[in-house]
């Protein structure tokens, strides 16, 4: 290898190891030279763009090795940015997940954002929580028949683990939407039984039992994306997301500024609020963390 490409043993090697950190599996024998046990799956503008049957949605897209956050990234780019920018990183430093918490942002992941610039009033933004997660679930579903299920607002779970999560960042005037940053985290290679068991999560390559080709994943979820995203305001995308939700006929608590409310997911409505029935009333949530207690066998 290194005489055919012109360098020295110990630049291959050094190469080798590199590969190795990422979490390839490489056998090497003294005289064979190496040998790579499973595809390469790193990270490739070029390669993706080369089977991404979309439209729009990630013409523009640019891979990182390392990044603080994808959103931060994005963010930095946005004004300037073509709507359909796909940002996207193999580790993450400091990842960001919903209300302020972190995300760990291993390699073997897809840390995403995707600059997005819609025509529509800050109220109704919303619904691209309803596409994101409806395109994921659509994803995992056609690429390896997982069914996932969405709990409220936009976790997207495996049995009562989590594979991926959604960070919706806007940047706004008064009611003039100027873009929005939609990250997405997906547990595709990774090994979660390095994460504490508090977090519940699971990861793609964990429910297969095998590594899934994330240039694939990717290229399917934006094509999924941008088929939701087109039909963002019909019913079709409301009705999907409801049907799809494991919240409804659960006892939740939701903690959110307010503090933390008690009461059985009684519905999901269009605007994507939540309802519930606490002891005294019925209460309408339209942010905050959700938590499944029991099913309580209504809804
Ligand atoms: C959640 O808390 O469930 C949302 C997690 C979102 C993580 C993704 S990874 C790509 C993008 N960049 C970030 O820093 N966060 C989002």
């Amino acid at each position: 290898m290194a005489a055919r490409l012109g360098v020295s043993r110990a630049a291959v090697w050094k190469q080798i190891e590199a590969l190795r950190a990422m979490g390839y599996e490489i056998e090497a024998s003294t005289k064979k030279g190496y040998r790579m046990s499973c595809s390469l799956d790193l990270l490739d503008s070029d390669l993706i763009l080369s089977g991404l049957k979309t439209k729009w949605l990630g013409k523009n897209m640019l891979c990182f090795d390392e990044v603080d956050s994808t959103n931060v990234v994005a963010a930095s780019m946005a004004q300037k940015a073509d709507n359909g920018t796909v940002v996207l990183a193999e580790r993450q430093t400091q990842g960001r997940g919903r209300l302020a918490r972190s995300w760990a942002s291993p390699q073997g992941g897809v840390w995403m954002s995707i600059i997005l610039k819609p025509d529509m009033p800050l109220a109704h933004v919303y619904r691209l929580n309803m596409i994101a997660s409806i395109a994921l679930a659509r994803a995992f579903f056609g690429l390896y028949g997982l069914s996932a299920g969405i709990k409220w607002p936009n976790d997207l779970l495996i049995g009562d683990r989590k594979i991926c999560g959604i960070l919706m960042e806007i940047n706004a005037e008064v009611d003039r939407l100027n873009y929005v940053i939609m990250g997405v985290g997906i547990n595709a290679n990774i090994d979660v039984s390095g994460f504490p068991e508090e977090w519940r999560s699971t990861s793609l390559s964990h429910e297969l039992k095998r590594k899934i080709l994330r240039v694939e994943l990717i290229q399917r979820v934006l094509q999924e994306m941008e088929e939701a995203y087109e039909k963002m305001d019909s019913k079709e995308i409301y009705e999907e997301w409801r049907g799809r939700s494991i919240t409804l006929g659960r006892q939740v608590r939701i903690t959110s500024i307010n503090g933390d409310l008690y009461g059985d997911a009684m519905d999901l409505e269009e605007d994507g609020a939540l309802i519930i029935k606490t002891e005294n009333d019925l209460k309408r949530v339209l942010a905050g963390d959700c938590i499944h207690l029991r099913a309580t066998g209504s809804a």
